[in-house]
């Protein structure tokens, strides 16, 4: 069965039901009537909503202990079942901590709805062998569909059931949590028969549930099949990563069959993430915070940029190697080459941290003259040697700025929550400077506000984030994305504040 996806209704009456259902069934395949949700639920009500339907519906009644809100007795929610089935629900989902005796006499007289028996586990996914067990006691059943569906306490969850939905054909699964987000987003890709998504924000049934706008349209789900190659940002909170915003709009524009995903890992995760990232074929992705330098330990090759670098925030997978690249040398450069030519140029940076070894690599391949400064002053001089351009004391902002005609922030300082912070005094900037800042959220940092004051001309770091994009983009697909297309659909994201 090709995989659909089901809105569940979780209205509380059986009029706004009613309004849902209409709404809902312009959106998804087949939608799902949790009737536990609505009060005083009974057979005219269920009959009223069922007769007005024109999808299929799975009619549910979860009873507390599975999660759900029916509270009476388990005779009289059979009974409700069996009443759907009257009715001609097209499905009728029943829990399998239910009685067996009535799990059973339901599948004897299901007519033609069809029976979906399921298991929840909110608190954790138990291991492979236990869910394969599951599935074999739940089949015994002969229920029409399976349903296993698990809580994800780490990203690594998701890989358990991926394994088991291999060679299922009767099989929804996939895991809650914002961990288990990705099985839900690759429901097409593994072959569950179902994902659920909410109709709107705050109507989700389940935690970690997206909304049908996220999956359809951010995701591109009516693209994704089998073959979909699957991309996504590693980070501990690569949740809130902006880059899925201008990479999947871009794989739709240029029909490619591409998906780009939060992968959201903890650092003691990452070393068996990249083992199920090599096993499930994972074609390549962004490194972020606070996994740059670790990733060193799961990688095969380093690009000699990024080793040059000595940061890699891109992984490519090519003949089976997982190569680690840097993209934001080449982000950097673009971005400033936007308002002047680098060449010759008197540079001060701001910084000695990752960001700022990737901008100055971009800066000594165009024959600049380089100062750095930096709070912790050793780290200024240990990077000044190494990319054998100068370095000074923060002191000497004021007079550095002076000889300088391009001032670049690498650091931190003005990103949000600190959106005020700046390590330059409005008063040091003079009319003309070229001031360039790294930090995209906000896109206009104090920094970047004070140079726009004072009449320099500016680079925000938004620009930087799309150019590495772009490079990103070219080394996983062989395609160069549209600029355009990636910068609107970023801003539409990015705080402007
Ligand atoms: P990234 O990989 O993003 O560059 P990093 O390697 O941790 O991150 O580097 C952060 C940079 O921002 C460093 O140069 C850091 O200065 P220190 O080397 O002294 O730590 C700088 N930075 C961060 N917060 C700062 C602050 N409040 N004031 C001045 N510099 C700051």
């Amino acid at each position: 069965m090709e995989t659909k996806i089901c809105i569940p209704i979780t209205a509380k009456t059986a009029e706004q039901a009613l309004k849902e259902l209409r709404q809902a069934e312009k959106l998804a395949d087949i939608t799902e009537l949790r009737i536990d949700y609505i009060k005083n639920i009974d057979e005219i009500k269920l009959k009223n909503i069922l007769k007005k339907k024109t999808k299929k519906v799975i009619v549910t009644c979860r009873p507390d202990f599975e999660g759900g809100y029916f509270t009476g007795r388990e005779t009289e929610r059979f009974g409700l079942l069996k009443k759907a089935i009257k009715l001609s629900a097209d499905y009728v989902d029943i829990e399998f901590k239910s009685n067996k005796d009535f799990i059973k006499e339901l599948i004897k007289n299901k007519k033609s709805s069809k029976i979906i028996v399921s298991y929840h586990n909110f608190s954790r996914t138990p291991d492979l062998g236990f869910l394969k067990k599951l599935k074999q006691e739940i089949k015994k059943l002969n229920p029409d569909l399976i349903k296993i569906i698990t809580f994800a306490e780490s990203i690594n969850d998701n890989f358990k059931i991926f394994e088991l939905l291999k060679d299922s054909e009767d099989l929804i699964s996939f895991c809650m949590g914002l961990r288990g987000q990705i099985s839900r987003i690759l429901a097409k890709k593994y072959g569950s028969c179902l994902t659920y998504a909410s109709l709107t924000p705050g109507k989700e049934s389940a935690s970690g549930q997206l909304t049908i706008d996220e999956l359809s349209k951010l995701y591109n789900f009516d693209m994704q099949n089998k073959d979909t190659k699957i991309l996504g940002v590693i980070g501990e909170f690569a949740e809130n990563s902006k880059s899925k915003f201008m990479h999947n709009p871009n794989f739709k524009i240029h029909n490619l069959n591409f998906v780009y995903i939060p992968f959201k890992v903890r650092p003691e995760e990452l070393p068996c993430f990249m083992e199920n990232f090599r096993k499930f074929d994972f074609r390549g992705s962004a490194v972020t915070v606070p996994h740059k330098e670790k990733i060193f330990g799961s990688i095969d090759v380093l690009d000699d940029t990024a080793k040059k670098i000595g940061a890699s925030n891109t992984l490519a997978v090519k003949n089976k190697k997982i190569i680690g690249f840097n993209t934001d040398y080449y982000g950097a450069a673009k971005a400033l080459k936007e308002v002047t030519e680098i060449k010759g140029k008197n540079i001060l940076v701001l910084g000695a941290g990752g960001a700022a070894r990737a901008v100055l690599y971009s800066l000594c391949k165009e024959n600049s003259f380089v100062t750095i400064i930096n709070r912790t002053k050793e780290k200024a001089v240990k990077l000044a040697s190494e990319f054998h351009v100068k370095f000074n004391d923060m002191n000497n902002i004021k007079r550095l700025i002076t000889k300088s005609d391009i001032i670049i922030n690498t650091t931190s300082v003005g990103m949000n929550p600190r959106p005020d912070a700046s390590l330059i005094n409005k008063d040091d900037l003079l009319p003309g400077k070229i001031v360039m800042d790294i930090v995209y959220n906000p896109v206009k940092t104090r920094l970047i506000k004070y140079a726009e004051e004072k009449g320099c001309t500016t680079v925000t770091g938004d620009r930087m984030l799309i150019y590495q994009a772009i490079g990103q983009f070219e080394l996983w697909t062989g395609v160069r994305p549209d600029f355009k297309s990636m910068e609107l659909n970023l801003n539409k994201h990015l705080l402007e504040r």
